[in-house]
């Protein structure tokens, strides 16, 4: 389904070598910006050993990537960006996001470490260009939605940082692709932030799936949690933009359409125009560590129907499916069934021999001896700490990536192609697709193959 090559190769020496580059050329030149200051400060405490980072995305998971990073020393930050300056109406209504929320959580920690009160080092910018500018930024971590992961971690790729970018990879099967070319191009050290690969459990259990401890897989359960937020109905009004929020920048790539607060922070996800709803959010999980259990990376399914999908109202602002069931099929007959439930990211395997399963609800098995050797986290770092340090080991040439771009995006298309199984559903319903992976389209549904692309507005047609 995707070219494959070795990102932890060739990129990393020339990471090191365009690295030194900054360390040794630029710094001459830079010092007299404001803009970068944190980062030679922070670089002279350990010009080896850290790396420094920009973050483009400040919002719910932005935030939490953010006090992981500062809490485990993983990096030196040196940029924010987001298009809000900062506002309540995230995820929870205590959330208060935004980059000047995350720059004063940055210069307060930094300043900390040199004993001063007034440290104001950090970039703060609605402009990720800006970030992608600063010779003083080596990496990057996106997490802003969507539909605008190709654009903006295709342009850092470009701009030669190495990109940590969060699940799900894209938001079509085109903008996978595009980024995948891009990290090959530019030789990018590009982790998809799919912290569940980093996790010793899901590796305990997908090692023990891969090892025939279940014997012979015979089936795959998936388990995605419902919207968790519910949809202005129809009829609902186009409100005012606030003034510390730049609209036309967080639509971007997306269609031209009237501001509504639901519409942005957190909610996009239930929106087809930025995201796929809870098959492509939770699935990117759940069918990721199935795709992993099965030794099927870089692979995938070749049947995808969906027997069952429910949505918003007509003229919601919401208008991904609510619930759904799709089954696949690989090549050789294996299904895997995709539900929405509870918990709201599960993973089963079923064997001739036996069934484990793992996913936010715990991990359980047929039986007990299946679990001898099960690590036990309490009290270490969690996975997504350990996700970000595997991306930042890899930076410094002392691992390799756990779950590269590639990865990302076999897994991404997957839910993707479900998601599309689920769009077509109310005109051709318990169709079953037939998916082409060299070809990359189905065979038998024209409808189904424009879905796969979106076109994107103008600036950004082009990352
Ligand atoms: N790994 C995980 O488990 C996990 C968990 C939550 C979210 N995510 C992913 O993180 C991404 C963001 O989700 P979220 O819940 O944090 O959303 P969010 O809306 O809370 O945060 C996104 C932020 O990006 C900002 N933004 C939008 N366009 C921008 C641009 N062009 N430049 C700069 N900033 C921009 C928004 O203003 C917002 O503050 C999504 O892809 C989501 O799937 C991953």
């Amino acid at each position: 389904m995707v070219r494959t090559a070795d990102p932890t190769g060739d990129s990393m020496s020339r990471f090191q070598q365009t690295r030194r580059g900054f360390l040794q050329g630029t710094l001459a030149g830079v010092a007299a910006s404001p803009l970068v200051l944190n980062g030679d400060w922070l670089r002279a405490q350990a010009p080896s050993k850290m790396v420094n980072v920009g973050f483009i995305g400040v919002g719910n998971q932005g935030m939490n990537l953010l006090n992981k990073v500062l809490q485990y020393n993983l990096a030196n930050v040196v940029a924010v960006c987001d298009v809000n300056e900062g506002s309540f109406g995230y995820r929870e209504p205590s959330h208060f996001y935004g980059r000047e929320p995350a720059k004063k959580i940055v210069d307060e920690h930094f300043g900390k470490l040199q004993g001063k009160t007034d440290w104001k080092g950090c970039q703060a910018t609605a402009l990720f260009e800006e970030v992608l500018e600063n010779p003083n930024v080596d990496a990057v971590i996106v997490v802003v939605p969507d539909h605008w992961h190709a654009v903006i971690s295709t342009m850092a790729a470009k701009a030669g940082k190495a990109v940590y970018c969060e699940k799900p990879l894209s938001l079509t099967v085109a903008d996978g692709q595009e980024m995948v070319d891009a990290a090959h191009k530019y030789k990018t050290i590009f982790q998809t932030g799919s912290h569940e690969r980093s996790n010793p459990i899901s590796k305990f259990v997908c090692d023990k799936v891969l090892a025939g401890a279940i014997g012979k897989v015979t089936r795959v359960e998936t388990t995605i949690g419902h919207n968790n937020k519910p949809t202005p109905g129809p009829g609902w009004k186009p409100q005012p933009v606030p003034a510390t929020f730049d609209y036309e920048r967080w639509l971007g790539p997306a269609q031209e359409e009237p501001y509504h607060p639901e519409r942005c922070l957190y909610r996009f996800r239930f929106i087809y125009d930025y995201s796929g709803g809870q098959i492509t959010n939770f699935g990117a999980h759940c069918n990721d560590i199935a795709q992993w259990g099965l030794g099927r990376d870089l692979s995938g399914p070749v049947e995808y129907e969906c027997t069952r999908a429910v949505f918003p109202e007509a003229g919601s602002l919401f208008n991904t499916a609510l619930e759904s069931t799709v089954k696949v099929r690989y090549a050789d007959g294996l299904e895997l069934t995709c539900t929405s439930g509870k918990p709201v990211v599960q993973t089963r395997f079923e064997g001739e021999d036996g069934w484990l399963q793992t996913g936010y609800g715990g991990t359980t098995a047929s039986r007990k001896e299946l679990l001898e050797g099960l690590p036990n986290t309490k009290g270490q770092m969690d996975a997504t700490s350990l996700h970000l340090k595997n991306f930042f080991d890899t930076i410094k040439g002392e691992d390799k990536l756990h779950a590269p771009v590639e990865i990302g995006h076999s897994s991404a298309t997957m839910c993707h192609l479900m998601n599309i199984a689920i769009r077509r559903f109310p005109e051709t319903p318990s169709k079953v697709l037939k998916w082409d992976a060299n070809a990359v389209k189905f065979t038998n549904d024209d409808n189904a193959n424009a879905l796969l692309s979106r076109p994107r507005r103008e600036p950004w047609t082009v990352a």
